[in-house]
């Protein structure tokens, strides 16, 4: 049956309006895990996601260039190590495997040390991947990694982490949970905003400044901090790097912006509608507000993309790409149009109004260093 806009219910709407028919109102996390990730009809699981074909760009999708500067980081990381034996790369989030491609291309010289792991959810994206283990986030990976020094890499992850909503009413902070009209053969899914207890209150005033706006919104991200707070505990013993890329804000920032300019949906590389249209046909991001994560643990260091870039030396493969093109011109093929291209790659990657703004977040753990890592934000 069409709803109200005309329009047939997506699969997956009717799935999550019968749910919530069964067992009440779900949280918006809950719902942002099954219009993701439902295993067979979630938005990631039907094949969206990054890449030229698919519905958004991210940096490694630009080219090859990221790659080969994030070799050059992680040289440079495990020069700082003392050039262990081994070193593990997890690599989350991993997508269609890119970022791995390039970064091994690029050749860093601690390559043969490397065991690069890549962990995405399921494996339904991997059938063609060559390169490293596959391990699916069902599976502890701590479980499988040798006992070596550690480093995390996770770009555009934690955007894509499910996470909470809640809104300032004239009552004061509620939850944004997902409920349906009443028709659940309608497949049309409202928000539902639900009372908040005390500290929970307390929490969102702490965070969003007690001058929040009524209408204000929140990012929960209670899954980011958890996902954090595993990453930093697996360098109890060995060390860890957990190198997080994405975009980022604050809680206060964001309780005083509309809340649409930080909570996107997109599709086929443009920007799709409300996050409870047709669950499954884009993907719903948030903007990491970091105050959130310093409640597991302060980053040790962050820096723009652009100049995290800059600190490993982009200009120098830039300059390296445009000699090789000038020595060979066309002849030199594809290696030397791969050069060639590098100076447009670089300008994308740091401009500063795109992903040059980007934060690189880094939590760094000695080996040995005591680790105590306490509750995330918020936990339901
Ligand atoms: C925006 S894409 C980024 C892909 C890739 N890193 C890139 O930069 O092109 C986010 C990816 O994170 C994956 N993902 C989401 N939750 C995950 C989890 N808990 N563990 C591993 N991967 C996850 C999604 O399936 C998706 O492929």
């Amino acid at each position: 049956m069409a709803d109200r806009s005309g329009r047939d219910p997506g699969p997956l709407a009717l799935l999550i309006a019968r749910h919530i028919a069964e067992s009440g109102p779900i949280g918006f996390d809950e719902y942002v895990g099954h219009a993701l990730y439902h295993p067979t009809l979630g938005f990631y699981c039907r094949g969206g996601g990054a890449g030229r074909r698919r519905d958004f760009l991210t940096s490694p999708e630009v080219g090859p260039l990221f790659g080969a500067v994030l070799a050059r980081a992680l040289d440079h990381w495990w020069h700082e190590l003392g050039e262990p034996e081994d070193l593990v790369l997890l690599e989350v989030g991993a997508g269609p495997g890119t970022l791995a491609r390039s970064l091994r291309a690029a050749g860093p010289r601690c390559l043969g040390h490397l065991h690069h792991v890549l962990v995405e959810v399921g494996r339904t994206q991997w059938s063609t991947h060559p390169d490293g283990v596959v391990s699916t986030v069902d599976v502890p990976v701590s479980a499988e990694l040798p006992d070596a020094p550690v480093v995390v890499l996770a770009n555009e992850l934690m955007d894509n982490l499910p996470f909470g909503l809640v809104v300032k009413t004239s009552q004061g902070w509620c939850e944004v949970a997902v409920g349906n009209d009443g028709d659940p053969t309608r497949g049309r899914l409202v928000e539902v905003f639900r009372e908040l207890d005390d500290p929970r209150r307390r929490w969102c005033d702490d965070r969003a400044g007690e001058d929040a706006p009524v209408g204000a919104r929140l990012a929960v991200h209670s899954h980011a901090a958890a996902w954090l707070g595993d990453m930093v505990s697996l360098g109890a013993n060995r060390g860890v790097r957990v190198v997080a890329i994405d975009y980022t804000s604050t809680s206060e920032e964001m309780a005083h912006r509309p809340w649409t300019e930080w909570l996107r949906t997109y599709a086929s590389h443009g920007r799709s509608g409300h996050p409870l249209e047709d669950p499954g046909s884009c993907d719903i991001t948030t903007e990491i507000a970091v105050d959130q994560l310093d409640l597991v643990k302060p980053p040790t260091r962050v820096r723009t993309q652009a100049q995290f870039l800059a600190d490993h030396e982009i200009d120098a493969l830039v300059a390296e790409g445009r000699r090789r093109w000038d020595q060979t011109g066309i002849t030199g093929g594809l290696k030397a149009i791969e050069g060639r291209s590098r100076a447009l790659e670089a300008e994308a990657l740091t401009d500063p109004t795109g992903l040059g703004a980007f934060s690189v977040l880094e939590w760094v753990v000695p080996p040995g260093a005591p680790i105590r890592v306490p509750a995330g934000p918020h936990q339901r």
